[in-house]
């Protein structure tokens, strides 16, 4: 059964939604799902922008195949070949066998490489302000890559004024039929989503997301058409502003995100005593997290949205606990930079977190290390309260200058 929306006079959103895959790459959770747009123009020519992932293939195939209403598919527009997108080009071809492919040679080299075999008469390679006309709506293609894959093109329908966006503007969280970012509470029900999404799928390639803001600003844009998540049509500056922060590594908000690794709690309760002290500072807009128990993923999205933040890590086998290796090696996979942190190191015997956690800062750009550091050997003592004390002094200057 199709289940499709209108966007405009001839285009249609024809994706669909997968609520059963927990992991999305298979490392990122999913709680609600994730959508996989696809776009249909009926002009002269028939023209889909972009399939969808297998696991979804039914429902999109069916959407197509309900609107085409027996008129052949004239060209398939590829502006992002991973998987998740270009899956089900296999079945596009099968049940439209003249269809003409326009994507960018890079995308068709690795539409090759994930075993899809295409003829050079199905295919036609575009590159950056190249245009097609369809019948009455005409669009040029822009060059987009690393966001975020090397082959990424976006496409922009000078007609209409519709920015096909690739994986730009997209979000976690499956659609509910509607579409539109205005017919939800966006802030309240996606923005969470979209940062963890932009963050740990985007967030390495700010440089790159910089250069195609600039690149469309100067486009007279109506609608923003992203591949996943809802289509903007009203008030899209507001999420754009995200993405201007977002790939400068610059934070939404003045606060602070504290995360500890703790074996039996000693580091646990130097953390929260850190947050109830930068309480009594005034400081509130803070995050306490366990790296054990809290998905990198989430930890990644709140260090992407605050100015601040704290690591508090036991020692362990004389290096650092793993899942606190792991976060900091996940914070210079994705580039992340400008924040100013602190530290609380711990350690029964031969204590190094502190040092490690140092080094692996040191490592990424423009990050400030606030002195001084807290030092605990094993639990909380009775000097403890004074090094916290110093540590939550910092913070809450740093934070409220
Ligand atoms: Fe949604 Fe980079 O694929």
């Amino acid at each position: 059964m199709q289940h499709y929306r209108k966007i405009d006079d001839a285009l249609y959103w024809v994706g669909a939604n997968d609520r059963r895959l927990s992991l999305f790459e298979n490392v990122h959770p999913l709680r609600h799902g994730v959508s996989y747009n696809a776009y249909l123009l009926l002009d002269e020519k028939t023209v889909l922008f972009d399939t969808a992932d297998w696991a979804v293939g039914r429902q999109f195939i069916d959407n197509v195949t309900a609107l085409l209403d027996g008129r052949d598919l004239d060209y398939l527009v590829l502006n992002h070949v991973e998987p998740d997108h270009a899956a089900s080009l296999g079945e596009v071809l099968l049940r439209w066998p003249q269809v003409k492919l326009i994507s960018t040679a890079k995308a068709i080299q690795f539409l090759d490489q994930f075993g899809f075999r295409l003829s050079p008469e199905q295919v036609e390679t575009v590159k950056e302000g190249d245009e097609r006309s369809f019948g009455a709506h005409t669009v040029t293609f822009l060059s987009a890559p690393m966001v975020h894959w090397p082959e990424v093109m976006v496409t922009f329908d000078k007609t209409s004024g519709v920015l096909f966006s690739a994986d730009a503007f997209g979000t976690f969280r499956a659609l509910d039929g509607k579409l539109f970012a205005d017919e939800f509470d966006f802030e309240r029900d996606f923005l969470e989503e979209a940062r963890r999404y932009y963050a740990n799928i985007v967030g390495k390639f700010g440089p790159q997301v910089q250069s195609l803001l600039k690149k469309v600003s100067g486009l007279d844009i109506r609608f923003i058409c992203p591949l996943h998540g809802p289509v903007w049509r009203k008030d899209a500056g507001w999420f754009v502003d995200k993405y201007v922060r977002w790939s400068a590594y610059e934070p939404e908000e003045r606060g602070v995100v504290v995360v500890y690794a703790s074996m039996y709690g000693g580091t646990e309760q130097a953390a929260e005593a850190l947050c109830a002290k930068l309480a009594q500072r005034g400081v509130v807009n803070t995050r306490l997290y366990d790296v054990s128990t809290v998905h990198v993923s989430d930890l990644i999205s709140d260090i992407f949205k605050y100015s601040h933040l704290a690591l508090a890590s036991v020692t362990y086998n004389m290096g650092l606990f793993p899942p606190m290796h792991a976060l900091l090696e996940d914070m210079k996979a994705l580039n992340l930079q400008n924040r100013v942190c602190a530290l609380v190191e711990n350690g029964s015997w031969a204590i190094r977190s502190g040092a490690l956690m140092t080094e692996a800062l040191s490592e990424l750009k423009n990050m400030t290390l606030l002195e001084p550091k807290v030092t605990l050997t094993s639990a909380l003592a009775p000097d403890s309260d004074a090094q916290l004390d110093a540590l939550a002094d910092a913070l809450a200057a740093s934070v409220n200058q």
